[in-house]
């Protein structure tokens, strides 16, 4: 059975005292989760900070995003490879805030997603739409175009390590993204229904075994709703997770909601039948 996934986008925001009050409330609470892996995305400058505080936990920790570039006079950029020597285990890739920036075309972010891979990284793809895509009944093609790249634009030896590193896929509805205003639990379990049907004509087995998270408003007072949905594998956190009780508290409820799912999938033990 899928554990679930949590994961904290930190975006633009922290600072080293700051990271260090709230990563060590996340390391004193959060372990021993059952059904639950934690991880937080980071700027880039506090993964060395984030690996000292957290190399002995069980939260993971990533990178926000990787170069489409390896090496090379690629002035700013930061490899995969780089990160990875940080101990990152994740990185966010195809974020609508830099697909929105007009810098990340689904072939840039399959690129940075290919990097990703070959440095042993999860990625963690995002798709989503618009208002104005859902407005105009466009939201599953829009999400089937972002989804086509992974789909069918990886060749095999691609899939094979996306299938070994546990690509992630985050299901993020623009209009949601930190404006209070999440997708319904229908909405989102329709959607996240649809990508895993995308993966499944490519692969059935990874289909059921990838995560797919969800991202746009996830609050601890929607994320019960939201995760007992049955392909909604975890969240994708930007504004929650930079309050330690609002990321602790998700977690929680992510463990909650996979004990649950279990107790309904565990097989009934046989009644046994007594003849007259
Ligand atoms: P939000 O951000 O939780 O603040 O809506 C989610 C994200 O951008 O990943």
């Amino acid at each position: 059975m899928r554990q679930k996934l949590v994961v904290g986008n930190w975006k633009l925001h922290g600072g080293l005292l700051e990271n260090q009050g709230l990563l060590n409330r996340l390391k004193q609470e959060l372990h021993d989760l059952l059904g639950v892996d934690a991880a937080v995305c980071l700027p880039y400058v506090y993964l060395f900070q984030a690996q000292a505080l957290l190399q002995d936990s069980s939260i993971a920790w990533g990178a926000q995003n990787v170069s489409q570039y390896t090496e090379g006079a690629f002035t700013s950029c930061i490899s995969a490879k780089m990160v990875a020597e940080f101990g990152c285990s994740y990185t966010i890739i195809g974020h609508s805030e830099r697909r929105a920036l007009k810098l990340e075309s689904n072939q840039v972010a399959t690129k940075r997603m290919l990097n990703a891979l070959h440095a042993g990284l999860t990625p963690i793809f995002c798709v989503g739409e618009t208002l104005d895509e859902r407005d105009g009944d466009m939201a599953e093609l829009i999400v089937r175009n972002q989804m086509l790249n992974v789909v069918y634009g990886l060749d095999d030896e691609a899939f094979a390590l996306a299938k070994k590193f546990n690509m992630v896929i985050a299901y993020e509805p623009v209009w949601a993204i930190g404006t209070g205003e999440h997708a319904s639990p229908d909405q989102a379990q329709r959607m996240h229904a649809f990508i895993r049907m995308m993966i499944a004509e490519r692969d059935r087995d990874f289909a059921d075994q990838i995560r797919i998270v969800y991202g746009g408003s996830m609050t601890p007072q929607n994320a019960h709703s939201l995760l007992s949905m049955p392909d909604i594998d975890g969240g994708l956190l930007g504004r929650a997770a930079l309050v330690a009780e609002d990321f602790i508290e998700i977690c929680k409820i992510a463990s909650r909601c996979y004990q649950q799912k279990k107790v309904f999938q565990e097989p009934m033990a046989a009644v046994p039948v007594f003849e007259a």
